[in-house]
């Protein structure tokens, strides 16, 4: 990237590649009988990617990057829609599609189950090139969603283990459902909400293989989120192809607020557009929201994510290293100070949270 505009295009000639076709993870948080998920893989493999669709045996909306590995080597109960029944293996194969994989956790974690045991012992892959998550079934949108979607925490386990990785959500285009109720054509005459956001991430795909650089479609650390309009086509062709345009995650955000029932005692969520999760600190100020974007019409919000989540720069302005100085020491990394970084003994089993 820092390299002279001359290299960069001999670099360029030099690694041109055969062949286009992608080595491709599905993922998502819906579980693996869903039908975006299941028109997406379609269409990717329609297009010539050797895909592999790996993804919760159930819904694990909400669970963002969590990473818990089931504990139970079958399941307890059935799977979503039925498709694999209790007391089958926690990790396996769909019985009609053996590139379709189901594993009994996180999303999070089944990233890593797709990188570290469906990759080396079903594919003779050398490496995974891409790994989407979704189009999961209603909006990711925000910093709040960030770290609360399922399907974005498949995304940004992806993106931490080196691999380039995009998230899809929809604009909530009917209710979530299983593949099995995808319909060839509806009233509007265009095809079924689940193939259009199918079709609109293909699209997305490849697009990025036209310009960019097979062997690393997007930058070490970066990710994509992309949002949805409401599909229409089951009731009218109103917004049936949504432009695509770039966004940032901050920009009228929601954030939960905590709403208390007197009369059941309990609390709820609300939503609030509050300006800490609308601060625009990284990337370009100038970009509209995500939030905004999306419900400005029949439009479609990609934001460029990385996962390194450091404030900018400590001696900047603000000059937060200043408040903290004298209890806070400040040393560069190359400063050793005797002690080997030590990792945290975690919970790592579903059955031991609640
Ligand atoms: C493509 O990405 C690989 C891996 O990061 C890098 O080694 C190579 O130089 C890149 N090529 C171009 C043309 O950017
Ligand atoms: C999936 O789980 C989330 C979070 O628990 C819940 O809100 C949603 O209704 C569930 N969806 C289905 C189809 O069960
Ligand atoms: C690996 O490639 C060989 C030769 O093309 C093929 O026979 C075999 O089935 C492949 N294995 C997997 C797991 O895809
Ligand atoms: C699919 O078509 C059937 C028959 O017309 C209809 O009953 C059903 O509601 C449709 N499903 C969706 C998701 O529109
Ligand atoms: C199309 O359907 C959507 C969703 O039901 C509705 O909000 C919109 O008003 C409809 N548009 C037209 C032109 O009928
Ligand atoms: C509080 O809960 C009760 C019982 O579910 C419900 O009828 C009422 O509408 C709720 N009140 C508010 C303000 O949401
Ligand atoms: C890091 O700190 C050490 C000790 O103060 C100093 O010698 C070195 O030049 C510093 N390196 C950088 C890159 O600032």
């Amino acid at each position: 990237m820092h390299l002279p505009v001359a290299s960069c295009l001999t670099a360029a000639i030099a690694i041109l590649p055969v062949s286009t076709a992608l080595n491709i993870i599905v993922n998502n948080d819906d579980g693996f009988g869903s039908a975006n998920i299941r028109e997406f893989y379609r269409l990717l493999k329609a297009a010539g990617h050797d895909v592999r669709m790996v993804a919760p045996v159930d819904n694990e909306s909400g669970q963002g990057g969590r990473s818990v590995f089931t504990s139970s080597p079958k399941l307890t109960v059935s799977s979503e829609y039925n498709l694999v029944p209790a007391g089958a293996p926690s990790f396996g194969q769909d019985p009609m599609d053996s590139h379709i994989f189901y594993y009994n956790g996180t999303p999070a974690a089944v990233t890593f189950v797709a990188f570290d045991f469906v990759v080396p012992m079903y594919t003779n892959w050398t490496k995974v090139d891409l790994l989407v998550a979704g189009p999961n079934f209603g909006n990711n949108l925000g910093p709040f969603l960030y770290t609360l979607s399922g399907t974005i925490g498949a995304t940004y386990a992806a993106v931490e283990r080196g691999i380039p990785a995009i998230a899809f959500s929809d604009g909530g285009s009917g209710t979530q459902r299983s593949y099995k109720e995808i319909n060839a054509t509806t009233k509007s005459g265009s095809p079924d909400p689940a193939t259009i956001n199918a079709q609109l991430s293909v699209s997305l795909v490849e697009q990025l293989i036209k310009n960019g650089n097979k062997s690393q479609l997007l930058p070490l650390g970066y990710g994509l989120n992309v949002n949805y309009p409401a599909i229409t086509s089951l009731v009218n062709d109103s917004c049936v192809k949504p432009t695509f345009i770039q966004s940032r995650l901050t920009g009228g955000a929601d954030v939960d607020k905590a709403v208390f029932n007197a009369t059941t005692a309990l609390f709820r969520y609300g939503d609030i557009v509050s300006p800490g999760a609308n601060a625009c600190i990284n990337g370009d100020c100038s970009l509209p929201g995500e939030t905004d974007v999306v419900s400005s019409g029949c439009f479609s919000a990609v934001s460029v994510f990385t996962v390194d989540y450091d404030a900018p720069n400590c001696k900047g302005d603000p000059n937060v290293q200043k408040l903290l100085t004298p209890l806070v020491q400040y040393q560069n990394a190359t400063v050793k100070r005797g002690m080997s970084p030590r990792r945290f003994v975690r919970r790592s089993y579903l059955d031991e949270d609640s």
